[in-house]
Order: C-alpha cells, then structure tokens, then sequence
C-alpha cells in the first residue's frame, strides 16, 4: 500500500501546529510536511520532521511542493482570521478565497484530497442563533464570514464538478495552550486563562452574556483527523460539518477558572467590532449531521477543559519563571 503524505498549510498557526504534531504521531514525521508562511514555527515542529516555507498564493511553489514529496492529502489551514479580516479585508479575501482556490485546482492537477476548514464566521444575524441547523441561513455581514461561505460553496464545487475529495468542518472558537489565537473574535477565552494565571485578573472585550460555541484543540485536531479518515460513501455533507463541543458566556468560564484560581477577578471593556461579530454567530450549533455520517464526539466539556488548561499552563508558566531566573 502506499504511503500517505500530507502537506498542512498554515502549519505554524493556531490549530496547524497541534494538527501537524497530531498528523506526525499519526502517520510518521516524515510522511507530514510542515508548510509555514509568515509565522515562527516552533522548534518543535521544524525539528520534528520537513518543512517548507509556503505562501498559498504562490500556485507555483504549492504545485512544486505537492510534486517534490508527492502530497496526497492536504490540510489547508491559511487563513486571515475575523478580528484581522476587518483590519484588512482585502488580504482576507485574497489569502481565504484565491489561496483556496489555488489548493483546490493543485489538488485536482495532482489527485490531493483536501480537508479546508469553515467557521461558526461563516453565519450571520438571520441564522437560527440557538441549535442552528447544518443547512441554514448563511449572510455573514464580515469580509471574514463571506470568505468563508464562499470557500464551502468552492470546495462543494470541486467535488461536484472535478471529483476532488474535499471534506471539512465548521469550527466554533478553538481554546489551546501551545500556540496563540491568531487574531480571531473567540480569542478572549485563551486570553482569561493566560492573565488569570499571570495575574489574576482579566479584561474581557465581549459582553456578559454572549454565548458561543467553543471547542478544545485536542477535539478540534480529533476532528480534522477523523473526518479526513471516514468512509466517504456515507458523508452526505463533505464540507462545512457543524461540529460542536461546548457553548459559554465569559462569565461562565470566568466562574469555571475561578474554582481553581479563586482570587481570580473580571472586569469588561468591550471592543464594539468584536462584539458585533459575536452576536451575529450561533450560540450553539446543532452538530447531529457530523455526528451520524462519520461518528464525530466531542471529548472535553467545559469543566474538563479548564482543568486540563489550568494544568498545563501553569506548569509552563513555572518551568519559564524558573529559567528566567536561572539566566539573570
Ligand atoms: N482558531 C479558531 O478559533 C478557528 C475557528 C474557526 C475556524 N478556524 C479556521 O481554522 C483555520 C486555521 O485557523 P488558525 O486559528 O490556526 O489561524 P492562525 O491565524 O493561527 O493561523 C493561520 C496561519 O496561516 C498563515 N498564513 C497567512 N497567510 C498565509 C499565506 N498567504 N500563505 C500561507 N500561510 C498563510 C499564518 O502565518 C498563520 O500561521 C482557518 O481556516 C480558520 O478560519 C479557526
């Protein structure tokens, strides 16, 4: 049988790190090629098997690259995110729609399946905010939200009319503890953790109250996975999967942090362009479709979550004390 290869692009970000070190334990190190762009990858991740610095646009080096490991299944997750899609949204529609498009057509040039990843971005305020459905209203008002529905529509389009195996979820807002958030509206939540354990106190920019859908990475990689892996006869959907794992309100998370840090205290200063955002995304997404055509559970709830953070970063946050004090 021969080998998988699998080039992610956009390695070096949020969820491209954890999913490329998932993909390597997966299937071997040097079966997974790191493509970087812009952002540091982590010592990690380039020592830990091939890399490639890759910018999405260049159709050129993305074929070259495909061709040179012989690539035959893409994670393609280069993206300007919402919060920096409205700071610029000229490079958001150019990076998140002709960047895509470039991935799709190297893909059927050269036989890739590919998993793209959607957004709870890709809703608006005219979607069913609560359980909303798989198939449902989409008007995004963000350049962000619009990319992103166009980007489902094309890769349902190049499995329809080219045959490419396309397939992809529809994240809610992704809590991890390796690589920051990359300019998105859900970063808040990883943002609490970070200054709770710092200093025990946060300043959150979207208002009490304002429910979302989120998910740990550990999740969020399982489904990138699993979905890629599942039998494709039985995948009516193929791209844009609802999937679903938790849904909160800071004050909410705020509660769960402080059973474990209880002098921990929150206070509001709301960004009005993030906020907005928010309030145009489900509260919570109904996720039964993922769930019957391709097994998808979620393992973390919120208290698991918060403990498994809290954990994990303090632990980091000690071990980089003790160097600091060790190098003065
Ligand atoms: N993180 C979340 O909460 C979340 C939620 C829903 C959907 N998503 C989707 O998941 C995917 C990955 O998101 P993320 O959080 O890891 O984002 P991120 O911003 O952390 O990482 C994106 C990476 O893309 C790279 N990039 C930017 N322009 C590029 C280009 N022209 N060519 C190649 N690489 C380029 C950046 O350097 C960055 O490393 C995106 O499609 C995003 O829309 C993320």
């Amino acid at each position: 049988m021969e080998k998988i290869k699998i080039l992610v692009i956009g390695a070096a970000g949020q969820i491209g790190s954890e999913l490329a070190s998932g993909l390597r334990q997966r299937f071997g190190n040097d079966n997974v090629i790191a493509g970087c762009h812009r952002t540091k990858p982590s010592k990690i991740l380039l020592n830990s098997g091939p890399f490639e610095f890759l910018d999405c646009l260049d159709a050129k080096k993305l074929c070259k690259v495909i061709k040179k490991y012989k690539i035959s299944r893409i994670y393609h997750l280069a993206a300007i995110l919402s919060a920096a899609g409205e700071a610029n949204p000229r490079l958001a529609r150019d990076v998140n729609i002709n960047g895509l498009l470039n991935v799709l057509e190297a893909a059927r040039e050269y036989e890739c399946s590919v998993f793209t990843p959607s957004s709870i971005g890709a809703f608006g305020l005219s979607t069913p905010l609560d359980n909303t459905p798989q198939d449902t209203i989409q008007r995004p008002w963000t350049m962000y939200g619009i990319t992103k529905v166009a980007g489902e529509l094309l890769c349902d389009y190049y499995f329809e009319r080219f045959g490419v195996d396309t397939r992809g979820v529809r994240y809610p807002g992704i809590i991890s503890n390796v690589t920051l958030p990359g300019g998105g509206t859900t970063d808040y939540a990883v943002h609490m953790f970070y200054e709770a354990l710092k200093h025990k106190r946060y300043t959150c920019y979207i208002k009490k109250g304002t429910y979302l859908d989120m998910m740990y990475m550990p999740d969020a990689v399982k489904a990138a996975i699993d979905l890629m892996e599942a039998d494709p006869s039985k995948l009516k959907h193929r791209n844009a999967f609802n999937v679903a794992a938790m849904s909160f309100e800071p004050e909410m998370l705020a509660a769960e942090i402080k059973k474990h840090i209880p002098a921990f205290t929150m206070d509001y200063k709301i960004d009005p362009v993030r906020q907005a955002i928010a309030e145009s995304w489900p509260n919570k997404m109904d996720d039964s479709c993922a769930r019957e055509e391709w097994g998808w559970y979620s393992e973390y709830d919120l208290e698991k979550m918060t403990r498994d953070m809290i954990k994990v970063l303090s632990k980091r946050l000690c071990k980089n004390r003790q160097e600091r004090r060790r190098n003065v």
